[in-house]
């Protein structure tokens, strides 16, 4: 279900902690079938948005809708409807991956054929094909974080929230996991909310972005329209101009 087309809306969304104000009066429209990328700094807010966006976690104030449901009331729809990446995921590593996604089918209702051929697909697709019978405590880090980005698309979400889907993934699997954003975004209409710090697989994936720093939006645009407004080269530059990051040379050599 959705609301006129949008699948993400928020509302003066705060959250806070002891001593940390991590989102910021936060009011966002993410539009169905579309990649939203979220950038921004370490500490950000970028992981609590999600936590609270997936019904993981409440909000201080504000409200928000997800796929047409409250994030307040309404969270056990909303994770029916949603897949996540969490940040920093659990695995059950005495079981096989094959065992882990049937688990994770299960979870979400699906079993049989159609989900054992939809978990043959994704691991053939990721590279695992051979290795889907070893226990996951034998993978890799990366080989892990195939099967779990293979474990958020398995029940057909309408939404799904990336959090860091390539940060232990290599090159080429980065590669295989921006296709397969797009190319389920264009055939089945899965909308994304993508937090990443990869500006290139960003600028690549999303049709939208947003800038988060210390808890507030400061920017939203088309990847385009960002790099445009800031006369920058690419998404990168952009993304440094509009939240620094440089070593003042200085600074860093004082202490010799
Ligand atoms: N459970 C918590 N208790 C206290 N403070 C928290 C908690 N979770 C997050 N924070 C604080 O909220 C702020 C935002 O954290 P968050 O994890 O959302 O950032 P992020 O944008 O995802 O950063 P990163 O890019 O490093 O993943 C940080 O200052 C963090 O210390
Ligand atoms: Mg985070």
């Amino acid at each position: 279900m959705t609301n006129n087309g949008i699948v993400i809306q928020t509302r003066g969304l705060n959250k806070r902690f002891d001593t940390v104000h991590a989102v910021r009066d936060l009011n966002l429209e993410v539009r169905a079938g579309s990649r939203f990328g979220f950038l921004g700094p370490n500490g950000a807010g970028k992981t609590t948005t999600v936590r609270i966006l997936s019904g993981l976690m409440k909000q201080t104030s504000g409200d928000a809708t997800v796929c047409g449901y409250d994030v307040s009331t309404q969270r056990d729809s909303i994770k029916a409807v949603t897949g996540l990446l969490p940040e920093s995921p659990g695995l059950y590593s005495k079981l096989s991956a094959v065992e882990f996604l049937e688990f994770i089918g299960a979870l979400n209702g699906r079993n049989g054929s159609a989900l054992n051929r939809r978990i043959d697909i994704m691991l053939d697709m990721l590279g695992l094909e051979g290795r889907q019978n070893d226990l996951l405590e034998s993978y890799s880090s990366g080989m892990k974080q195939k099967v779990l980005v293979a474990s958020t698309l398995l029940s057909e979400p309408k939404l799904v929230f990336l959090d860091e889907p390539t940060s232990r993934l290599d090159p080429a699997a980065s590669a295989l996991v921006k296709d397969i954003i797009l190319v389920l975004a264009q055939e089945t209409e899965t909308s994304f909310f993508i937090c990443s710090h990869q500006t290139s697989f960003v600028e690549d994936v999303c049709d939208v972005v947003g800038i988060l720093n210390e808890g507030a939006l400061v920017t939203l645009g088309s990847p385009q329209e960002i790099i445009e407004n800031t006369g920058t080269k690419d998404l990168e530059d952009a993304y440094l101009k509009i939240v620094g990051g440089h070593v003042d040379r200085k600074t860093l050599l004082a202490w010799r």
